[in-house]
């Protein structure tokens, strides 16, 4: 199996404060310190500069798919970068079903982070509709063939993928290992098909109601690498010991 580094990303969605970051910080550097897992944070765009400056891996959880211009409120990828953003979350669910983001417009988003030096870190999933008509496969690959069509398998190689359940989301109700591994190993062999070497170097992360109690048998799965923590990830303890459950 390839080693893949395993990745625990909290996503702050609109909740934090300077506070809670400061109060993170240390605790943060302090587990990733022996470099065996990398930990970011997807904070509000308003603490993007703070978060960088603290030292944590950084991540905004939207970008603009539009460089720059008379775009009143968007979250310019480049202006996050140069405040020390690494990441850039594209197509979370909640972007995709509360903002009405279209599989074409996260697909630019991916391609505006890249092109300004941010990893974008590319969410997909089903809802539970569509996984009750079985059509979870086919939600994903079209929400992954929209980047493929812009920039080629190649674009994925500098990226993530999250893989979050749409009903797993906030929902207190996870996806079974044996559920979030089966998309898992679908994602990974459906890019393999096109570059195995991407595929294997590719760090695909589960996300939807991972917390301190279920995160060690999630990333025990053989292609789970990591994870995409909401709620846990605003509670100190809670995301320090995910963090420490991904070590193995
Ligand atoms: P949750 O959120 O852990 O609160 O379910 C995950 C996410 O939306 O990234």
């Amino acid at each position: 199996m390839a080693s893949r580094k395993p990745f625990v990303a909290g996503n702050w969605k609109l909740n934090g404060s300077v506070e809670l970051l400061n109060e993170m910080a240390s605790s943060i550097e302090a587990v990733s310190n022996d470099q065996s897992v990398d930990v970011a944070l997807f904070v509000p765009a308003l603490l993007v500069g703070e978060s960088a400056k603290l030292d944590v891996v950084t991540g905004v959880q939207t970008v603009s798919e539009f460089e720059s211009g008379a775009y009143t409120g968007e979250i310019q990828a480049s202006l996050a970068k140069e405040l020390g953003a690494k990441y850039a979350l594209v197509g979370h669910s909640e972007r995709r079903h509360i903002f009405g983001e279209s599989d074409d417009v996260v697909a630019q988003k991916f391609v505006m982070a890249q092109q300004q030096g941010l990893t974008p870190v590319l969410c997909v999933g089903e809802t539970e509709q569509q996984r009750e008509q079985n059509e979870t496969e086919s939600v994903i690959s079209a929400q992954i063939d929209a980047v493929i069509d812009k920039l080629g398998v190649a674009g994925l190689e500098q990226s993530v993928i999250a893989y979050e359940p749409v009903w797993a989301i906030g929902t207190g109700k996870t996806a079974t290992p044996e559920q979030a591994q089966q998309v898992h190993q679908f994602i990974r062999a459906k890019l393999a098909s096109l570059d195995e070497q991407i595929a294997q170097r590719l760090q695909i992360l589960y996300g939807g109601s991972v917390n301190e109690k279920n995160s060690s048998e999630l990333f025990a799965q053989p292609d789970i690498d990591g994870g995409l923590i909401g709620g846990a990830s605003l509670k100190k303890d809670a995301f320090i010991s995910i963090c420490e459950s991904a070590k193995g």
